[in-house]
């Protein structure tokens, strides 16, 4: 167990595409009272919206490539450090890159914890084709989802492991079901920044 954190609680919350990030940001911001940021979900609210950003990074997310280091940590820092200075943050998909790891080690509001969900393969692309059927999200199909976690092996496993060597990551089975995955998870995290 690790040393109980004082004041609001800062996690990031990292995986492979359709480990449940998504999923479970949702039941732990619930849990923690946290504010969820996840950068997919701002970016296509940017594509959605036809903003300048999303028009930029519109093609960028349907091939499952990253969008540049300096684009998405100047989406994301001023509302981490917002949630920072409230209740904390809850990062989901963010950093995926080194240089995005670093930036956001080097601000005054670094991780207290780092969660990342492990779900094996098969499973993943399961899980994402069945999401096609429902949600059809442009980066969703068989190829995209093979580059997504290409992505995800070649850049986004060294911040794990950058992570690790900070002594700030756990690493957190999430084939189960999501609540039994949301439990396991608030079971990594220091019990008086729980909520009663
Ligand atoms: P993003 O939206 O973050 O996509 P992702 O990382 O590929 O993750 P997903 O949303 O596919 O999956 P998830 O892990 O959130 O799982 P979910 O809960 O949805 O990013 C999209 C793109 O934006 C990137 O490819 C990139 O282009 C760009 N981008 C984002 N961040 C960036 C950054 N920092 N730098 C540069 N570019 C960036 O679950 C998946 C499915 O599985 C759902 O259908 C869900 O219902 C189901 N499921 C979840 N948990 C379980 C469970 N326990 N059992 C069974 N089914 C489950």
């Amino acid at each position: 167990m690790s040393e109980p954190v004082r004041g609001p609680v800062n996690i990031v919350l990292t995986g492979p595409p359709g480990s449940g990030k998504g999923t479970q940001a949702a039941r732990l911001a619930a849990a923690l009272g946290s504010e969820h940021l996840s950068t997919g979900d701002l970016l296509r609210a940017e594509i959605t919206a036809g903003t300048p950003l999303g028009e930029a990074v519109a093609g960028v997310v349907s091939a499952g490539e990253l969008i540049p280091d300096e684009m998405v940590t100047e989406l994301v820092l001023p509302r981490a450090r917002a949630a920072a200075a409230a209740a904390g943050y809850l990062l989901d998909g963010y950093p995926r890159s080194l240089p995005q790891a670093r930036a956001l080690l080097a601000t005054e509001i670094p991780p207290d914890r780092v969660i990342a969900l492990d779900v094996p393969a098969p499973e993943l692309l399961e899980r994402m084709l069945r999401r096609a059927q429902l949600e059809g999200r442009t980066d969703d199909t068989p190829e995209v989802i093979e580059h997504r976690l290409r992505v995800f092996a070649e850049s986004t496993r060294p911040v794990l492991d950058l992570f690790a060597e900070r002594g700030l990551l756990s690493v957190v089975p999430a084939s189960g079901p999501p609540d039994a995955v949301a439990s396991s998870i608030l079971d990594q995290l220091p019990r008086k920044d729980r909520q009663p």
